[in-house]
């Protein structure tokens, strides 16, 4: 079975076609990241204006790639919530007016459930129940993924997410966005032990995390710096920062899992690319005989093959939509729609 799947819930438009959930027979990614980088950050109306120029030619260019028309598909899956309401729109539509024209079931996907499926690309032999840290510019997880379509939510960020935070870092230390990225090339020159950063406690679920008080702990280095005419080594705090967030990161999952007694982790999102947390994980599981799955860079960022990946198991399941589908900037991992 090949779905055609559409991603354009924040800045990256793709589209994509993917076999049977687990084979990507084309994945195309249009990014706006230079676009908004002028700006600091992701400027919704530009992101939906940029969506709306690129979308037509994107999934043709999906289309054609994987040898496919939209009448010989044999589903279209669309990202339609979370992210940004007038991004998800833009994919959304299209979406629906190609299930109408070429008469094929309408498969809405939750995007944090999509970063999870990338995996089921990659990793023919994963299948649930697995732990999944969902670590992304919005969301900061830890799920329990029962089933393909089931999950249950045991720890999230009570502030900043996992992205969020390392952004609004990098960009008090002048780093250009997005500041995840920018904070990772710099980690490998620094040394992780040169700044003692605060592991914020969160009161009431041992599972739930917290990353305000470690960004305002950086912003407020950086200023007091800055009054003092001073010049922070900006390769160690970013190494320090990483270290921290992958500490309370892999803290965090690792001791939910044995308690869930789970015995695979699978990543996912766009943190899951940070090299800090990789190794982080990758020590720690190792070390607690825990398999670890972690997707390759190309599939942690957004991208339309892991919306297809997982819009099969939700067609599997009969979650298609209608016409008078719509999409949401709010939505829990656990909701159908
Ligand atoms: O999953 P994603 O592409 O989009 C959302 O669904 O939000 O995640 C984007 C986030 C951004 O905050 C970005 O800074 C962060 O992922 N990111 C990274 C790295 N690559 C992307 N954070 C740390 N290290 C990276 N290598
Ligand atoms: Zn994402």
């Amino acid at each position: 079975m090949d779905i055609l799947a559409i991603e354009s819930s924040c800045d990256e438009t793709a589209a994509a076609v993917v076999r049977d959930g687990r084979r990507i027979l084309s994945s195309v990614v249009h990014t706006q990241v230079e676009e908004h980088g002028r700006y600091g950050g992701v400027v919704p109306e530009i992101a939906s204006r940029r969506h709306i120029e690129q979308i037509a030619a994107v999934v043709e260019r999906a289309l054609c790639e994987a040898g496919h028309t939209v009448y010989s598909v044999d589903a279209v899956a669309v990202t339609a919530a979370p992210g940004l309401i007038g991004a998800l729109l833009v994919g959304v539509n299209f979406a629906k007016g190609l299930a109408l024209a070429a008469k094929k079931p309408l498969v809405p996907v939750h995007h944090l459930r999509g970063h999870l499926a990338a995996n089921y690309l990659c990793f023919p032999e994963l299948v649930p129940p697995f732990l999944g840290l969902i670590v992304s510019g919005g969301h900061s997880h830890i799920v329990e993924v029962l089933d393909y379509t089931e999950y249950r939510v045991i720890g999230r960020t009570r502030d900043d997410a996992a992205g969020e935070a390392f952004d609004k870092a990098a960009r008090a230390m002048g780093l250009p966005y997005p500041g995840g990225v920018s904070i990772d090339r710099l980690t490998p020159e620094g040394n992780p032990q040169a700044f003692s950063l605060p592991a914020p406690h969160v009161s009431g679920s041992e599972d739930d995390f917290s990353f305000s008080g470690l960004k305002t702990a950086v912003v407020n280095l950086v200023h007091n710096a800055r009054q003092k005419g001073e010049k922070l080594p900006a390769a160690d705090l970013a190494a320090s920062f990483a270290f921290r967030v992958a500490d309370i990161l892999s803290e965090h999952t690792l001791r939910a899992a044995k308690r869930l007694n789970y015995r695979t982790i699978v990543l996912a999102g766009g943190v899951s690319a940070n090299s800090t947390l990789r190794r982080r994980m990758q020590e720690v599981c190792g070390e607690e005989g825990i398999s670890l799955f972690l997707p390759p860079l190309s599939l942690c960022g957004d991208n339309a093959a892991m919306i297809g990946a997982q819009g099969y198991y939700q067609l599997q399941k009969g979650y298609t939509a209608d016409m008078d589908l719509n999409a949401s900037a709010c939505m829990e991992i656990d909701r159908e729609f």
